[in-house]
């Protein structure tokens, strides 16, 4: 099924009543979207264990296959400091970070099939030199407790996004300019 973000509300009125339930996996979008803006980002990376992952995830962020896109292990706690602490780790860095800081994320599409959620994001990332909006595709895949066992994330044009971006990003450190605040 295919809803739109406006219509959420009342896809989750209809939802049937398999495991996982279509409320149990957008209630995760929900607080995923939450966790993955900075501050909270760094407090989740601290945490370790992501509440929200199963013990055996499996996940990838596809940044850019020469970049960080990697095949990661198994263990939850190693995977949930990767994909929070990537981001979170940079958000408190001196120096400007080159892959950004993510702000706040808009969920602009939807599809929820069994137990197989695809959400586009619109995203907002801190570069310190520009705030540029990103936009992302997750895919998550729920165990029957409604826990994520495997995940993907993609940046779209991110090649294009990167050419405009670390420039900027290295005109700035060249200068020895430092994140201003
Ligand atoms: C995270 O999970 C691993 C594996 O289950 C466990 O060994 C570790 O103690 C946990 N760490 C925290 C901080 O909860
Ligand atoms: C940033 O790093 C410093 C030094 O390691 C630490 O004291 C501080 O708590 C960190 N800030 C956040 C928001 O994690
Ligand atoms: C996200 O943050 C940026 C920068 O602070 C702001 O301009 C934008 O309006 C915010 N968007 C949403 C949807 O909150
Ligand atoms: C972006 O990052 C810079 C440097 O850390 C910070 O001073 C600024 O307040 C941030 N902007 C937003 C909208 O978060």
């Amino acid at each position: 099924m295919r809803v739109s973000a406006c219509t959420v509300a009342l896809t989750l009125a209809g939802s049937a009543l398999a495991d996982p339930t279509l409320q149990q996996m957008l209630g995760f979008l929900k607080q995923f979207n939450l966790d993955f803006s900075y501050p909270r980002n760094v407090e989740v990376a601290k945490s370790i264990n992501y509440t929200g992952f199963s013990e055996d995830v499996v996940g990838r962020v596809d940044v850019t296959e020469t970049f960080i896109g990697r095949e990661l292990n198994t263990e939850a706690y190693t995977l949930s400091q990767y994909l929070f602490g990537l981001f979170a780790g940079l958000a408190n860095s001196t120096t400007t970070p080159l892959l950004g800081v993510p702000i706040n994320g808009t969920l602009v599409d939807l599809v929820a099939e069994k137990n197989l959620v695809i959400a586009t994001t619109l995203r907002e990332f801190n570069w310190t030199v520009a705030i540029v909006p990103t936009l992302w595709q997750l895919k998550f895949l729920f165990n029957d407790e409604g826990l994520v066992t495997q995940y993907d994330a993609i940046l779209y044009r991110s090649s294009a996004l990167f050419a405009n971006i670390w420039p900027k990003v290295a005109k700035a450190v060249i200068k020895g300019t430092q994140p201003t605040s």
